[in-house]
């Protein structure tokens, strides 16, 4: 097993590292607006049985950045909304996430989340399988108070195409002559769907007319590819003591982000000719290669050609802005694009 994933698990606290510094920047922003969700989420999750309280308070209270219920916050500051009609919806699309991550975790095997020790490593995958329907029912169930048929369905289908995301994913582990859409289609639906629906539901709720509401879907699917780009960029170029999760884990798992397809489809470059090899030892677990693959990944050119792609879908965001009207909102949501040029310049140009 690789030297990071051995890492002690008992990590204090996630985020401290030159990454976070620069998240914690762009999320001041609706910091001061979104101190009410906290209280809110953790009344939302209340319960009898102790196990589910405990695992699920710790998750709320160990962080996290908060920022599908910050876009959605946004999107409907956008054109008007008050903050008391929206706290069902910031909680509920944070609950959805939690709930996500609590099944991502058990898929990965991963042990750390958000600098603390995963419900499945605490409390084993059965118990954090349930702990994860039971974050996602009491999404549903918040948001159940609008009885609105639009984020009912926008929501429902959204957890739907999560769930397919995720099962896409397991089955395209270690599959080398996997396409770049293959890779695309499942980041849009385990990630760049909650985005884009946290931002509609946002948009609708403040009564915004369909050409808006749209535009915001648009936006928020374009932040969450790049998102998920980043993302999976992190894993392969940052530190676990950044950013409160496992480094390397996903492609000790089979998991084949952009960054190693680029790396894959370099035939000229016979540095590189080891790498498919080195999958296949991972696919057989045979981890002690692990760092090695990295290092070829790293020097493909394969990171920065990840971060080209992520800047796409932020320049996407870009254009649908200019729609929108002047607003404190609008540069809100504009600082979070330069977070995340930020986030890619350091990403790809340091390693
Ligand atoms: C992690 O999301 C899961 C992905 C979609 C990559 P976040 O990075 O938003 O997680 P928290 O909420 O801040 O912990
Ligand atoms: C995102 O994928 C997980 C979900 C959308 C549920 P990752 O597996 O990359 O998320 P992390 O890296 O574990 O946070
Ligand atoms: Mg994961
Ligand atoms: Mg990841």
């Amino acid at each position: 097993m690789s030297k990071l994933l051995n890492k002690k698990i008992n990590t204090p606290g996630a985020g401290k590292g030159k990454l976070q510094k620069l998240e914690q920047k762009w999320q001041t922003v609706v910091k001061a607006e979104l101190t009410y969700l906290e209280d809110y989420l953790r009344e939302s999750i209340t319960s009898d049985d102790a196990m589910l309280q405990a695992a699920a308070l710790g998750l709320i209270e160990a962080g996290g950045k908060r920022l599908r219920p910050a876009l959605a916050y946004l999107s409907a500051r956008l054109w008007g909304a008050a903050l008391d009609d929206l706290l069902p919806l910031l909680a509920a699309l944070e609950l959805i996430h939690t709930g996500s991550l609590v099944h991502d975790d058990i898929i990965d095997n991963a042990r750390l989340r958000r600098g603390k020790p995963t419900v499945s490593y605490v409390h084993g995958d059965a118990a954090a399988l349930y702990v994860g329907d039971y974050l996602i029912g009491r999404a549903m169930e918040l948001i159940a108070v609008y009885q609105d048929e639009r984020l009912n369905l926008s929501l429902n289908r959204t957890v739907l195409q999560m769930c397919l995301g995720e099962l896409r994913q397991e089955r395209d582990f270690f599959r080398q002559n996997q396409s770049y859409w293959d890779y695309f289609r499942r980041i849009r639906c385990k990630t760049a769907l909650l985005f884009a629906g946290s931002c509609e539901c946002g948009a609708l709720l403040a009564g915004a007319d369909k050409r808006r509401v749209d535009s915001l879907w648009r936006w928020g699917y374009n932040l969450g590819m790049a998102f998920q780009i980043i993302d999976d960029l992190l894993d392969l170029a940052a530190d676990e003591t950044d950013i409160g999760k496992p480094t390397g884990n996903d492609l000790r798992q089979g998991n084949l982000s952009l960054a190693v397809l680029y790396a894959l489809r370099q035939k000229n470059n016979a540095g590189l000719g080891k790498l498919p090899e080195l999958i296949d030892c991972l696919r057989q677990k045979d981890y002690q290669v692990l760092p090695e693959a990295l290092n070829l990944v790293r020097q493909s050119g394969g990171l920065a050609y990840a971060g080209k792609t992520a800047g796409r879908f932020l320049q996407k965001c870009e254009q649908e802005q200019q729609l929108w009207p002047e607003s404190k909102e609008k540069r809100a949501l504009t600082d979070v694009l330069t977070g995340f040029r930020r986030h890619i310049n350091l990403l790809t140009t340091t390693k």
